[in-house]
């Protein structure tokens, strides 16, 4: 969303900042890694009562992150009493952390045999992509060599159909949607962050340790090569053409936070030119009312950069559904929160209201709204 605030200066002078002072070590090393184990039996939902992309106009869209299938998910009953025309799951959907197939299928199964998840999957309409954990490895990119696996266990277990672009296309499970009719429509952008993200670089331990650790920082450092990219080109280019297409709210899904500043775990900020780059299409494109929203945390929050014309862009983070607990890390764009239980992320758009306001913020699992933002599509 464009209001007025804050500075788009911070990205651009990271982006020319040069961190060749600072040793560099594979992020593999320092990676603490997290594998979990589950095996249950399935049930199929029930009929389903989910609108479908097109004409049908979408009030309510909530999402969220994070949810680990071994642990209880008391979240979807707040989520439920909702009853979401669309629900977003941006990854860390489970936590499959494997390259075998059956691993995946069993921790999916494990999901599905949640009550709370068949309600969900049966009354709303769910799109999803992935992070790291359901991708099949901890902060992992470009290099996974299961991928393919994953990426046909994760749409298999989403539904999506076998001729689908995205079980084949070499830009990841990148995916886009639209729902409400002309001057009441809602574009949905689910971008991949891990199919053709370059390699993370960290500090070495005793570094991390005295430069980032004292101030609740991660080890990552910002990659500003010429070939360091989180989406690739032709991620690029696709999401470009997205843009232009007519839409009266515009929601572009990352399972990584794209405006925190600067956590040092993994966010947009790792890759300082992506993060402009971004901010830039999207003014360029003249893409008017686009929410940013991310996941992957462990806690919640609102964070805002301005672009080069005085322009206000927000990234909506919620994290977890079921994972939290971590310290929330500095972040000099967060103008809300941050929440640190169990959470979701809620957009209510008012089509009839004066301006046509949209809410945005984030409930917990009470369903009870920790922090919330209100802008308007006609301004
Ligand atoms: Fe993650």
């Amino acid at each position: 969303m464009f209001l007025n605030k804050h500075h788009l200066a911070l990205v651009v002078s990271f982006v020319l900042s040069s961190c060749s002072d600072i040793k560099e070590v594979p992020a593999e090393q320092l990676d603490p890694g997290s594998v979990l184990a589950a095996v249950t039996s399935a049930q199929e939902p029930s009929e389903s009562r989910q609108i479908a992309e097109g004409d049908a106009l979408v009030t309510k869209i909530l999402f969220g992150s994070c949810a680990d299938q071994n642990d209880p998910q008391p979240i979807w009953k707040a989520i439920n009493k909702e009853v979401p025309d669309v629900f977003l799951f941006l990854g860390d959907n489970i936590y499959a952390d494997t390259e075998d197939k059956q691993v995946f299928e069993q921790k999916y199964e494990k999901l599905n045999s949640i009550k709370g998840f068949q309600t969900l999957r049966q009354n709303s309409k769910i799109l999803a992509t992935w992070d790291d954990h359901d991708y099949g490895v901890n902060d992992g990119g470009v290099d996974y060599p299961a991928k393919e696996i994953s990426r046909q266990a994760m749409l298999d277990f989403w539904g999506e159909p076998e001729s689908s672009e995205r079980r084949s296309q070499d830009w990841g499970i990148y995916t886009a949607s639209y729902f409400g009719p002309e001057n009441q429509r809602v574009q949905i952008i689910m971008l991949d962050t891990r199919w053709n993200r370059t390699p993370l670089t960290a500090l070495v331990k005793d570094e991390y340790k005295a430069k980032r650790k004292i101030f609740n920082k991660g080890f990552y450092i910002p990659d500003t090569g010429p070939q360091a990219t989180i989406l690739g080109e032709k991620q690029w280019q696709r999401l470009e053409e997205e843009l232009k297409q007519p839409a009266d709210l515009r929601i572009i899904a990352s399972s990584i936070q794209v405006l925190s500043y600067f956590t040092g775990w993994e966010s947009w900020s790792n890759f300082p030119q992506e993060q402009a780059r971004l901010i830039e299409l999207i003014k360029t494109t003249k893409a008017k009312n686009v929410l940013l929203i991310s996941g992957d945390t462990h806690s919640a929050d609102l964070s805002e950069v301005t672009d080069s014309d005085g322009n206000s862009l927000f990234d909506l983070t919620s994290s977890g559904l079921t994972n939290t607990g971590h310290s929330p890390s500095h972040n000099q764009n967060r103008i809300l929160g941050p929440y640190v239980g169990q959470n979701y992320g809620f957009i209510e758009i008012d089509w009839q209201a004066p301006g046509r306001p949209v809410l945005f913020g984030v409930r917990d699992v009470e369903g009870v709204t920790q922090f919330s933002k209100q802008i308007l599509i006609d301004r």
